[in-house]
């Protein structure tokens, strides 16, 4: 893992699943951290551990980025705290599973604000700095589910087809001001992620499953190697290169299949 000692890494949804695994790597190798999620007791118990364990400065932010102006507010709080974020981890995020019809608008909207709206705000706030000072790092967790339509989790993959498109925009416009963008596109992932989904994980589909600490590793190392976009794993790498190969109403059936 390349060293990140005497930065500051700003890691969204670091209470479960990848962002927990990105914390831990990050502050192994020397980074100082900030850690956002709602689950204030989770975070607590996680900024502990890294300080005992790896001597580095961790700060909790307790927020809700599904909430109107919340990037704007979190902005706000480490800007006061004179905190300068040099690797932003656009992470938390949210799917549910089921018919898009009968799911309630706030779902909708919560999924939205928080895969769409936070990810996209806290690049612009963050980014700007970045840009100003000539350097920095920005990761956005996108999914597989962002290069083909998913049934049952249309909207979940339209906010990762969202979040795909600005990364690889983004990795073209602000290489030139010195500020890194990858993105980052897991397939299925060991996580608390499918339980909040509301959907079950089994037969085939279990063995394709990757461990949280793979997916935010290969993120990582992309990051540190300026990569535009990373799919982790050889299986989804091979899957995602040969869609190309099907026509989009193909796509939408395969789609379907691997989360039916
Ligand atoms: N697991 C997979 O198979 C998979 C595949 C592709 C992409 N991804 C993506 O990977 C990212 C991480 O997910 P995961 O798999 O690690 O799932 P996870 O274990 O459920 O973690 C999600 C994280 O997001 C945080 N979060 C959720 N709603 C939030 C809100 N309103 N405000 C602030 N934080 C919030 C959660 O913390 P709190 O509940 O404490 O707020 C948690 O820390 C997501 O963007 C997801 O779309 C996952």
């Amino acid at each position: 893992m390349n060293d990140f000692s005497g930065k500051t890494a700003l890691v969204t949804g670091a209470s479960s699943g990848i962002g927990e695994s990105f914390a831990n790597l990050l502050a192994k190798s020397g980074a100082n951290l900030i850690l956002v999620a709602r689950r204030e007791d989770r975070l607590n118990a996680l900024s502990e551990k890294l300080q005992a364990d790896f001597n580095v400065n961790v700060e909790v932010i307790v927020k809700d980025l599904a909430l109107p102006n919340a990037s704007e507010s979190l902005y706000q709080q480490t800007t006061s705290m004179g905190i300068q974020v040099d690797v932003l981890i656009n992470n938390a995020g949210l799917g549910t599973h089921g018919s898009f019809l009968d799911m309630p608008l706030a779902k909708h909207h919560q999924m939205i604000n928080l895969n769409i709206i936070a990810l996209n705000d806290l690049t612009h706030f963050y980014g700007q700095d970045m840009a100003k000072r000539g350097q920095g790092a920005i990761l956005l967790v996108a999914s597989i589910a962002g290069f083909l339509p998913v049934p049952k989790f249309s909207t979940y993959a339209a906010t990762k087809n969202y979040v795909l498109a600005l990364g690889e925009a983004l990795g073209n416009e602000l290489k030139s001001k010195g500020v890194t963008v990858t993105t980052l596109c897991p397939g299925g992932t060991l996580t608390e992620f499918m339980d909040v989904a509301g959907q079950q994980i089994d037969g085939i589909r279990s063995l394709a499953m990757m461990s949280s600490d793979k997916v935010a590793k290969t993120g990582l190392k992309a990051l540190t190697r300026k990569k535009r976009v990373i799919v982790p794993g050889w299986l989804y790498k091979l899957g995602i290169s040969s869609l190309r190969l099907f026509p989009r109403r193909l796509q939408a059936i395969f789609g379907q299949l691997a989360t039916d």
